[in-house]
């Protein structure tokens, strides 16, 4: 069943996105920096997340954004000091600058016009996988894009992720263009009819 991302789970899917993608910048810098995204995400207007659950546990989470700039906003907003007290810890362990440095270069444009719709976050638990679960969930904040009248979305995934890319292809999502992020080479994918300047390269 899904059902809309809850504040009751924050802790949770913190937990899970740092155990199912350790490689992850942001959850290197610690589970309290995720928790602040995720209480966001589970609390934003401007957010649009959902809850895979069987047997009423939860098993799988989805977080996007419907409006990126306004998200963050209330993301600074709310949790700015937060978000600086863990990245601040992070910066003060060994190779702390380079893990923070490793954030800057994500894209806010695709082309000339800005990242507005946005997936950020996706984790399946290993023991419901490969059962279409990212599927249907992706699926689902689509429809809710499409009730918000969302034009155009964008998701970025790392490269040799094969298993998100071929849910977010057979969805309609194309490469836009590529780009270093975090260490790794990254695709920008894009679903939607307006255009996307830029091209692929
Ligand atoms: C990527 C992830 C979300 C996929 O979840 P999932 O529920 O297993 O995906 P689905 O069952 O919907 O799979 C759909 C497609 O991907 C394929 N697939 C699933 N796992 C795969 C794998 N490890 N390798 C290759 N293909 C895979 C399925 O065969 C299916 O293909 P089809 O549509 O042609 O039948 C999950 O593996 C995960 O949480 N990984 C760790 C976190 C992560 O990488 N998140 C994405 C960051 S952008």
């Amino acid at each position: 069943m899904i059902r809309p991302f809850r504040r009751d789970e924050v802790a949770w899917a913190a937990r899970q996105h740092a155990e199912l993608m350790p490689g992850s910048a942001f959850a290197e810098i610690g589970t309290g920096f995720l928790e602040c995204f995720y209480e966001r995400f589970a609390a934003s207007p401007h957010a649009v997340a959902r809850v895979w659950e069987e047997d009423g546990r939860p098993a799988a989470v989805i977080a996007a954004v419907s409006d990126r700039p306004a998200f963050v906003r209330g993301l600074v907003g709310r949790h700015g000091a937060r978000l600086a007290l863990h990245a601040a810890r992070a910066l003060l362990r060994p190779g702390g600058l380079r893990l923070l440095a490793r954030l800057r270069g994500y894209p806010g444009r695709a082309g000339d016009a800005p990242i507005v719709a946005e997936m950020i976050f996706i984790t399946v638990a290993p023991g419901v996988r490969r059962r279409g679960v990212a599927h249907d969930l992706i699926r689902a904040v689509l429809e809710e894009y499409g009730r918000r009248g969302t034009a155009r979305v964008h998701v970025t995934i790392e490269r040799g992720n094969d298993a998100v890319r071929r849910v977010l292809e057979s969805l309609g999502f194309a490469r836009v263009r590529s780009f270093a992020f975090a260490g790794k080479e990254h695709d920008l994918l894009q679903l939607g009819t307006a255009p996307a300047a830029g091209g692929a390269p």
